[in-house]
């Protein structure tokens, strides 16, 4: 397969639209490498090439038939069209045609037509010329970017031109809206996915044809418009008001706002206070029901106050630095209320979100390309094959056994569409062997309390391991599994499954005393209150600690 890039952006290789090309031919690439086919690139950079515009002196159709009068690059151009099987026509809207370089291009391939008069079949226009090569065969894709919201209504000059040089849907098109995000890092989430789309569109496009589903997501808007048209204002870097020069980091700041999802107000308004610290320069984000709104003096009182260096910020806002491992190493402090750094995801949703939980966080992209929705962990399924044998086995160390065991075969069935850990086996596992203990004879005042110290082993084993075993299960409620790559999140879910594993060992001790006791029946319940109470420790905890954290203490 020969494919033929002709990038038409005067911006050369730092074009917008390149990036889509590349991510198409990529796919292309892709699928000829699993069909083991040979792939034959030939890029032309239109912005690199001497070339001359047509003179119209028709030298070409009648002097030296074929070949132009003008001696520039265009014969070799006109050498790698005839050369390829697929030309891919890279290229940004420019007063919705192409831009002058590629129009040139364009009108320079005259020579390859011949100059009488042909009857189209397809009803475009009114008339044509034949080509004096073959091109039958060939195929063409056409990739562009614009910079309004939508290519929607944009581009009647480009099927229009392209209709007449190729014949009605005789090519492919991809054109996209909003394609300065393309170089905006702080987006590179969403622009991403697109990409990702792209990419797919290639591999599908060399296998026969693009999907449906692909070209659901690539007609998809990169962002609604209004927030869009928010973001792109802001980025000019001018002030509405007098059109003079703003700040760097208050363009910033304003593109920050920009991303603000009102959908995330939760009943008040609250002030984000930035204090870049290395520029000694503070703003205030206003979030509020309608939107954001940007202070620059006659600030209010703060709700949240983050402390950065405007490099680090940036960084992070660009996706090179993770913002909570910044945090955990105290490259930036944030004061006032922690909640809005928690949920920051849905209030700046920048684009596609990592989590899976079934909230949406980021904008709803529709983004799940290869359909594949993880499950999530589910702590009930840890808890209750030993809750079940607490309860039931002092009453019944015989008949609880068994009821434990039945249990035991049919939790899974309960939770079948929940991800497993190791520790839900290991519950089940470890519960239905002391279940067999007591059937075959085991003193219950023994087994009980050996389970309670199995089960606080199994807190206090994780420790020692990467992800402490509370994390398996709180990472639901923080972002899905990328929560696990949060060191602030691991060492809060440390300590918490370090006090778990403590206090199970005392129940542990606490249990035979109890079961030593008339009140023995009972021992599951009452051995109910100490965990209840560290639960709601748990919860004022692992809020507490990140916000103590982040405060720099
Ligand atoms: C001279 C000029 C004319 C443009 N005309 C249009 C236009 O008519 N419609 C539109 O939506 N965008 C227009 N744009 C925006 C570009 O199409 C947009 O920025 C595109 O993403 C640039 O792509 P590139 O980086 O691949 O060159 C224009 C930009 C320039 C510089």
């Amino acid at each position: 397969m020969k494919i033929l890039v002709i990038n038409g952006s005067p911006k050369g290789k730092a074009s917008n639209t390149y990036k889509l090309t590349c991510a198409f031919l990529e796919g292309m690439k892709l699928e000829a490498e699993e069909e083991k086919d040979i792939v034959q690139v030939e890029e032309i950079q239109v912005n690199q090439l001497e070339l001359k515009p047509c003179r119209g002196c028709f030298a070409c159709w009648n002097k030296t038939p074929g070949k132009c009068c003008i001696q520039d690059d265009m014969q070799e151009v006109i050498a790698k069209i005839l050369w390829t099987d697929i030309v891919i026509w890279s290229f940004p809207l420019y007063y919705y045609t192409v831009p002058g370089g590629l129009k040139t291009l364009i009108d320079r391939q005259l020579p390859m037509e011949l100059p009488f008069m042909a009857e189209r079949e397809d009803g475009v226009g009114s008339g044509s010329h034949p080509s004096r090569y073959d091109m039958s065969g060939k195929r063409t894709v056409l990739i562009s970017t614009c910079g309004f919201y939508t290519a929607e209504g944009n581009y009647d000059g480009i099927y229009s031109l392209f209709d007449h040089m190729c014949g009605k849907n005789q090519y492919t098109s991809i054109f996209c809206g909003q394609g300065e995000l393309f170089r905006v890092p702080e987006v590179s989430a969403r622009t991403g996915e697109y990409l990702e789309y792209v990419r797919r569109a290639g591999w599908e496009y060399a296998k026969g044809g693009i999907s449906e589903k692909v070209w659901d997501g690539l007609n998809r808007l990169l962002y609604p418009k209004e927030l869009f048209e928010r973001m792109a204002d802001a980025s000019w870097g001018i002030s509405k008001e007098d059109g003079t020069k703003e700040s760097d980091a208050l363009i910033f700041t304003r593109q920050m706002a920009a991303l603000y999802r009102k959908e995330s107000y939760p009943g008040r308004e609250r002030v984000l206070e930035m204090y870049y610290t290395d520029i000694d320069e503070r703003y205030q984000i206003v979030l509020g029901k309608e939107g954001s709104r940007v202070l620059a003096d006659g600030f209010e009182t703060f709700t949240t106050r983050i402390e950065t260096p405007v490099t680090l910020w940036r960084s992070i806002g660009a996706g090179e630095i993770r913002g909570d491992e910044a945090l955990m190493k105290q490259l930036y402090k944030v004061k006032g209320d922690f909640d809005l750094m928690l949920k920051w995801d849905e209030c700046f949703g920048s684009g596609k979100s990592d989590r899976n939980d079934g909230k949406n966080h980021g904008y709803d992209t529709g983004y799940d390309i290869d359909d594949r929705k993880e499950k999530k962990t589910n702590m009930m399924n840890f808890l209750a094959p030993w809750i079940i044998f607490w309860t039931a086995v002092p009453f019944d160390g015989y008949m609880g056994a068994f009821f434990s065991l039945a249990a035991c075969a049919l939790l899974p069935l309960l939770f079948y569409h929940n991800k497993k850990t190791i520790y839900d086996l290991l519950s089940g596992a470890c519960t239905a062997a002391f279940a067999l203990a007591l059937i075959k004879g085991a003193p219950v005042r023994a087994v009980v309390p050996l389970s309670y110290s199995a089960f606080a082993l199994l807190w206090l084993f994780s420790c020692f391991l990467k992800i402490p075993l509370s994390a398996h299960y709180s990472m639901n409620e923080y972002g899905g599994v990328g929560a696990l790559k949060n060191p602030l999140f691991i060492r809060t879910n440390w300590i918490l499954t370090l006090l778990w594993g403590i206090l199970y060992l005392v129940t542990a001790v606490c249990t035979y005393g109890i079961m030593g006791t008339n009140a023995a029946y009972l021992t599951g319940v009452i051995n109910m209150a100490l965990p209840a109470g560290m639960g709601i420790f748990t919860l004022w905890f692992q809020k507490w600690y990140p916000a103590f954290v982040a405060a720099g203490m």
